[in-house]
């Protein structure tokens, strides 16, 4: 049994997450600053003795004993991550370089959360691994793609020059209960909206698309990334290569949640991706993964969480 660490603990991926690590009998320590995370996420791992909570910024150093770090710490949405841009690229880049330096003096495992950001708006589809992507340095999404960049890059160094353990994995959308009901990524918000009775926005002409995957289909990949083989560093594209548009998947909501919602179409924003679909042949490869809960099943698991979930206080 092992001493993890997981930073973002109490967000959406972070706290599914200590629920599995506990359940697993490892001792857990979750660190956040609650900027995006929530005690909701994790009070039924409060009362456990094998999991403590600690308050703590990752862009400052931290000092404590454990045998794997899952440095997941960053808000993941564009409401969240551009809310306050510098603190976004500090928390990525300070972050990385913090928990690599606690790595290095315990000699940890660690593993990056990285994105399907750092690909930008691609221009090959689906994307592999290789692909460096294209993305701007300067535009409103930059203070999260290119500090999830740098981040990587942090991570291979560390791994060269002082042979850290290192594993990186590039997260698709990924979606499911415990997700942020107002931080506007498009799973929720048309969930959030439909339960509301109010209009789906959709951006553009809805024809841009996105694959999206489910919350537990993630925990498992993270957790089997973290076991493989010493060599293996990826990263590693995990993401659920089902591709929606974003019509198809308000229409998909709508028939879930019933009501009279109507579409709303408003522009597109800035820099927003037109495809996204990961190429995930190398985790299949490498770690005998691919996703198993299908996009009607994950969406009724999560239309049944933020049905309960919007009739309490966040
Ligand atoms: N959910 C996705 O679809 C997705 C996709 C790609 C990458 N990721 C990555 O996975 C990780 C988790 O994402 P999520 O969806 O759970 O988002 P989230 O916003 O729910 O969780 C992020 C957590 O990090 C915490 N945090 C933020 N800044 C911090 C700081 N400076 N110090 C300590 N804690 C801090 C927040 O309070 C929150 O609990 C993020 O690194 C994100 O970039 C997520």
């Amino acid at each position: 049994m092992k001493k993890v660490l997981v930073t973002g603990g109490a967000g959406f991926l972070g706290s599914h997450l200590c629920d599995r690590l506990v359940s697993e009998g490892h001792d857990v320590l979750c660190v956040d600053n609650f900027f995006t995370g929530s005690k909701r996420n994790i009070e039924q791992l409060l009362s456990n003795n094998r999991f403590e909570l600690m308050r703590h910024d990752v862009t400052f150093p931290l000092y404590v004993e454990v045998n794997q770090i899952y440095n997941l710490a960053c808000p993941a949405s564009p409401v969240h991550y551009q809310h306050d841009p510098v603190q976004t690229t500090k928390t990525s880049v300070h972050g990385a370089i913090n928990m690599l330096g606690l790595a290095k003096r315990t000699r940890a495992r660690i593993l990056q959360a990285s994105t399907s950001e750092v690909y930008g708006d691609p221009e090959v589809h689906p994307q592999p691994e290789s692909y460096w992507g294209k993305v701007n340095p300067v535009g409103i999404r930059s203070c999260y793609d290119e500090g999830k960049r740098c981040a990587e890059t942090l991570f291979f160094d560390y791994w060269r020059q002082h042979q850290l353990e290192i594993k990186v994995v590039r997260i698709f959308n990924t979606y499911g209960p415990r997700m942020h009901p107002n931080d506007g990524r498009v799973v929720s918000n048309f969930i959030v909206q439909a339960l509301k009775g109010e209009d789906i926005t959709i951006y553009g002409d809805g024809q841009q698309t996105r694959s999206f995957c489910y919350v537990d289909d993630l925990i498992e990949v993270f957790v089997r990334m973290m076991g493989s083989e010493s060599d293996f560093t990826g990263p590693v594209n995990i993401g659920n290569p089902t591709e929606l548009t974003m019509l198809e998947l308000a229409e998909r909501v709508l028939k879930l949640v019933g009501g009279k919602s109507k579409l709303a179409f408003k522009p597109l924003p800035a820099d927003d991706p037109k495809q996204r679909r990961p190429d995930i042949s190398l985790a299949k490869e490498k770690l005998g993964w691919e996703p198993k809960v299908p996009v009607e099943e994950g969406l009724r698991r999560t239309v049944e969480y933020f049905r309960s979930a919007l009739t309490q206080p966040l």
